[in-house]
C-alpha cells in the first residue's frame, strides 16, 4: 500500500514535471529551458525603460525561468567557453540569485523565496511565505516592490572575486551585477514585462526580509511584472 502510494505521488511529480524533491527539507523546482524569441536588439534597447507601476497578473513558470537564466544563468559556448550570459571577472562568478514570489503571482509556484541554482537551472524554495511586503520596507517603503508579482534579488558573496583580486574585487562584482541588471531589463521587455533596477535598500533589512546567507549581500532588487 504504501509502495502504491509512492508510486502514485511520484507520477503525479513526472506529470507535472516541477517538483521535485533533492531531500526531505528543501522543495525544487526544474525549469524548462529559456525560451528567447529572435529579436532585433536595437529596437530592444529603445524600447527599454524602468516600468514601476505593475499589474497583480500572475506570470508564468516558464517567463520567469526564461528571465533568471538571462540575468545569470549557464550557457556552453565551443568558442570561447564561457559559461554563463554574463561575463565574470576571472570567471569567478560571485552572483547568486533570490527570487521573492508573492501570493498566487506565479502560475505553479507557491508563495516564498527562492535560490536560482545556476548549475541545475532550478529554483530551490528557502523560505514560505509572501515576502513582498518585508521587501519593500526594506527598500525605503518603495511600495511598487509589494505590488509586483516577483522580485529577482541579485546577490554576490564578494569573497569569490577578492579572493583572487584583493580590494580591487569588490569593484569587479559592483561591474558584474550591473550586466546582470541589464540583461534582466531587456529580456523583461521581450517578454512584455516591466522591470526597474532598485538601488536603494537598506542591506541589512533586505538581508532579514529574504533570510539570506550572512555571506551574501544584495546589490539589486528587480521587481518584475506585467504593467499597466
Ligand atoms: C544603480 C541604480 C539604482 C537605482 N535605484 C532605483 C531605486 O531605488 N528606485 C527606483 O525607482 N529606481 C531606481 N533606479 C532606476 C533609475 O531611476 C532609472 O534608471 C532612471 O530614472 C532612468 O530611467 P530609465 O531606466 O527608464 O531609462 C536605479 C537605477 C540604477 C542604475
Amino acid at each position: 500500500m504504501v509502495l502504491l502510494r509512492s508510486v502514485c505521488v511520484l507520477l503525479v511529480c513526472i506529470s507535472l514535471s516541477v517538483k521535485i524533491y533533492a531531500d526531505n527539507k528543501k522543495m525544487r523546482i526544474r525549469l524548462k529551458p529559456a525560451h528567447l524569441k529572435e529579436e532585433n536588439l536595437k529596437s530592444l534597447l529603445e524600447k527599454r525603460h524602468s516600468q514601476r507601476n505593475f499589474q497583480q497578473t500572475s506570470l508564468n513558470l516558464d517567463d520567469l525561468a526564461t528571465l533568471v537564466w538571462a540575468t545569470c544563468g549557464k550557457k556552453f559556448d565551443a568558442l570561447t567557453s564561457a559559461t554563463r550570459t554574463i561575463p565574470s571577472a576571472g570567471a569567478t562568478n560571485p552572483l547568486e540569485l533570490f527570487i521573492v514570489v508573492g501570493k498566487n503571482s506565479v502560475e505553479g509556484l507557491e508563495e516564498g523565496v527562492y535560490h536560482y541554482l545556476i548549475e541545475e537551472h532550478s529554483l530551490e524554495l528557502v523560505v514560505e511565505g509572501d515576502r513582498r511586503l518585508r521587501l519593500s520596507r526594506a527598500c525605503l517603503g518603495q511600495d511598487f516592490i509589494e505590488k509586483a508579482p516577483v522580485s529577482l534579488i541579485i546577490s554576490a558573496d564578494f569573497r569569490r572575486t577578492t579572493n583572487r583580486y584583493g580590494a580591487r574585487g569588490r569593484q569587479y562584482v559592483y561591474m558584474e551585477a550591473g550586466h546582470a541588471c541589464q540583461n534582466t531589463y531587456l529580456v523583461a521587455t521581450s517578454l512584455g514585462l516591466g522591470t526597474v533596477e532598485v538601488g536603494a535598500f537598506v542591506n541589512e533589512e533586505v538581508k532579514s526580509a529574504l533570510d539570506l546567507d550572512e555571506n551574501y549581500c544584495p546589490l539589486s532588487v528587480m521587481p518584475v511584472g506585467y504593467t499597466k
